[in-house]
């Protein structure tokens, strides 16, 4: 496991998300109320950007704007259809002031 530089953590403001590429897969890092959270940046139903999607900083979902599933930015689990299937969620690190993804 590594870990990989996404920004400093003054980057991003609650409710707001970013597309990072890392390695050959795209992150999207949101910043919530209780910190920063990070999943892969494609939906679980289609081929589509979360990173396009709503933040619901309260609540720490995602909102999908091509059909309106939320996701849980928790646990990448769905919170509304027409989604079923979790999307992947990275542990994420911060250190010194800069946000850090870790992946295999
Ligand atoms: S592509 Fe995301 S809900 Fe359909």
């Amino acid at each position: 496991m590594s870990q990989l530089r996404l920004c400093s953590s003054d980057e991003l403001e609650v409710g707001s998300v970013r597309r990072f590429e890392v390695g050959d897969q795209a992150v999207a890092l949101v910043r919530c109320g209780d910190g920063f959270h990070a999943v892969i940046d494609n939906c679980s139903h289609e081929d589509y950007p979360l990173s396009e999607g709503e933040v619901e900083p309260e609540l720490c979902e995602i909102e999908c704007l091509r059909h309106g599933s939320t996701f849980s930015l928790v646990d990448g689990e769905p919170q509304s259809l027409p989604a079923t299937q979790p999307v992947k969620v990275f542990t994420v690190v911060l250190k010194d002031g800069d946000v850090f993804v870790e992946v295999p």
